[in-house]
């Protein structure tokens, strides 16, 4: 039993998650359900089985991972819930949907894991936070047997981390992308092909990030650059008189807001 696995969705994170797996070699037999059955063909190349409904054969898996978007959740609980059994664990990745309130729409007393991770996960050295209550040595076990072999697994001890990892971890790809995007339309505004544009911003957003992973103190990266009264702290001074910093902040805080409560208007 333990070597099968369901996965509940196959969008953009599970096309991540697979990536990873695929990568490195599992013995482990991955069924994926999505009601969407186009999703069939972009999964062909991870070797996994593909379900466009929900079947019996989910019964033979000892983790179901809810791939799907929260408001979905609903709906989907109800599919399950007569294939569920005490002897899984329901693994969620769904941001601001609590462990309680999955729990609460299942009829027996499944144990209920709250993950959550990023797109990143595809390169195998991104983490996955996970929260659970009551916690279990056994479940962690089973965990990080799975997702230990191409992520790094860390326990959240409340819930309320969960939370503030979606707003930073989960949507943090995204606030990457969106400065590169600005660099890149600066490049096109002072005259730059949209194709050099593209290029050189990527190739800025690559050689820093290697340069950030190597190197952990962020002041000293930036001394590096900057020197006294040059084009680098110009810029700089300009940011940060901006308050570029306290509006990052607000916006994150505006995230983690709502992943406390996703489907709260
Ligand atoms: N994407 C990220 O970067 C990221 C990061 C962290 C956490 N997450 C969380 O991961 C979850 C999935 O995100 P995603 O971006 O991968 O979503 P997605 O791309 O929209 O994928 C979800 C898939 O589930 C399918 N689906 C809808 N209802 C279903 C049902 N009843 N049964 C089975 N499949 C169903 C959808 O089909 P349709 O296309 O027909 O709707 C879609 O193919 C979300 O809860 C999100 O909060 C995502």
């Amino acid at each position: 039993m333990i070597n099968r696995v369901t996965i509940i969705g196959a969008g953009n994170l599970t096309n991540s998650l697979l990536t990873a797996i695929h990568r490195n070699r599992f013995s482990y037999k991955i069924d994926v359900v999505d009601t969407n059955k186009e999703k069939r063909s972009n999964l062909k190349k991870f070797n996994v089985n593909f379900f466009s409904s929900y079947t019996d054969i989910m019964t033979e898996s000892k983790l179901i991972i809810l791939m799907v978007k929260p408001n979905n959740y609903i709906e989907v609980i109800k599919e399950i819930n007569p294939l569920l059994s005490e002897k899984m664990i329901v693994v969620s990745f769904m941001a601001g949907i609590g462990c309680c309130s999955i729990k609460n729409k299942l009829s027996q007393n499944i144990p209920v894991v709250r993950c959550m991770t990023n797109i990143t996960i595809s390169d195998s050295e991104s983490h996955i936070f996970y929260h659970m209550k009551p916690f279990s040595k056994n479940i962690a076990g089973i965990l990080i047997k799975f997702f230990g072999t191409f992520s790094k697994l860390k326990k959240c001890i409340n819930e309320g981390d969960i939370d503030k990892i979606t707003a930073l971890y989960g949507s943090g790809p995204a606030y990457y992308v969106y400065f590169n995007k600005i660099i890149k339309d600066v490049f096109i505004n002072m005259g730059f092909s949209k194709k050099d544009a593209t290029i050189f911003t990527n190739d800025l957003m690559h050689g820093t990030s290697k340069i950030i992973k190597n190197n952990k103190n962020s002041d000293d990266i930036i001394s590096a650059i900057a020197s006294k009264g040059g084009t680098t702290q110009a810029a700089l001074t300009e940011l940060k008189n901006n308050k570029v910093d306290s509006m990052i902040l607000k916006a994150i805080k505006k995230a983690y807001k709502k992943s406390k409560n996703i489907l709260e208007k």
